[in-house]
C-alpha cells in the first residue's frame, strides 16, 4: 500500500545535530522520531558493545528485519549516522547535515569523546563520507545537504523539511486509487 506519510532519514557525522533536528521535527509534525541507536539497543540488534569506540556493533540484518513491519508504512524520521543500509524503496528524503569542523570538534570534545573516535569523526566530516554514501545509495533528487553550524540553521532546516513534507503529501495524495 502506498505511504500517506513520507519517511525521512536525517543523517550525518556524529555531533552534526541529527537528534536535535529529529526531535524538533517530531514535535512539529505527525512524523515519529525513530532513533536507530535506541532500536539497536532496545531490540538487541547488535553483536555486542565496542569498548574502544563506545558504541554497539550493529547487526544490520537483524535491524532491518526488526524495522520492516513498521518503516515501509511511512511516517518516520529516521535518526542514524548511516543511510545506505535502508532499502531505497523505504525512503522519500535523505537529509545530510553538515557542520564546520571546528564547531564539530568543540561539540565532540564537550562529550568527552576518546581522541581516536573524535579524530575519526572529524576526518569523516571533512571527507564528506556520509554525503557520498547518501549520493551513492539514493537518487540525486532524494538527497539534500543542509548546514547545521548555528542554532538558527536548526530552525530554518526544520521549517524547510516541514515544507517539503507538505509538498510530498500533496504530490502523493490520491495515489492509492
Ligand atoms: N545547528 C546547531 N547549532 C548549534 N549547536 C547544535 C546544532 N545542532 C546540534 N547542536 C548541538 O550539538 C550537540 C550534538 O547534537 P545532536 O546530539 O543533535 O547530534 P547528533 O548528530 O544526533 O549526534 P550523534 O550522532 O552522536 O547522536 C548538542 O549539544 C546540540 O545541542
Ligand atoms: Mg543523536
Amino acid at each position: 500500500m502506498p505511504r500517506t506519510q513520507p519517511n525521512i532519514v536525517i543523517t550525518g557525522t556524529p555531533g552534526v545535530g541529527k537528534t536535535s533536528h529529529c526531535e524538533l521535527l517530531a514535535a512539529n509534525t505527525v512524523l515519529k522520531h525513530l532513533s536507530i541507536n535506541q532500536v539497536v539497543k532496545d531490540r538487541g540488534c547488535h553483536d555486542g558493545w565496542d569498548a574502544e569506540f563506545k558504541s554497539w556493533i550493529v547487526d544490520e540484518e537483524k535491524l532491518l528485519d526488526s524495522l520492516e513491519t513498521e518503516v515501509p508504512n511511512g511516517g518516520y524520521i529516521i535518526d542514524w549516522h548511516a543511510c545506505d543500509l535502508f532499502p531505497e524503496s523505504w525512503i522519500d528524503l535523505v537529509v545530510v547535515l553538515r557542520t564546520d569542523s571546528t564547531k564539530l570538534y568543540d561539540r565532540l570534545k564537550a562529550r568527552n569523546y576518546p581522541e581516536k573516535k573524535l579524530q575519526e569523526n572529524l576526518d569523516s566530516e571533512i571527507m564528506e563520507v556520509l554525503l557520498e554514501e547518501a549520493r551513492e545509495g539514493f537518487d540525486a533528487d532524494v538527497v539534500v545537504e543542509l548546514r547545521s553550524d548555528e542554532v538558527g540553521d536548526l530552525q530554518s532546516n526544520v521549517e524547510r523539511i516541514e515544507a517539503w513534507i507538505e509538498a510530498w503529501k500533496k504530490d502523493n495524495s490520491g495515489k492509492e486509487d
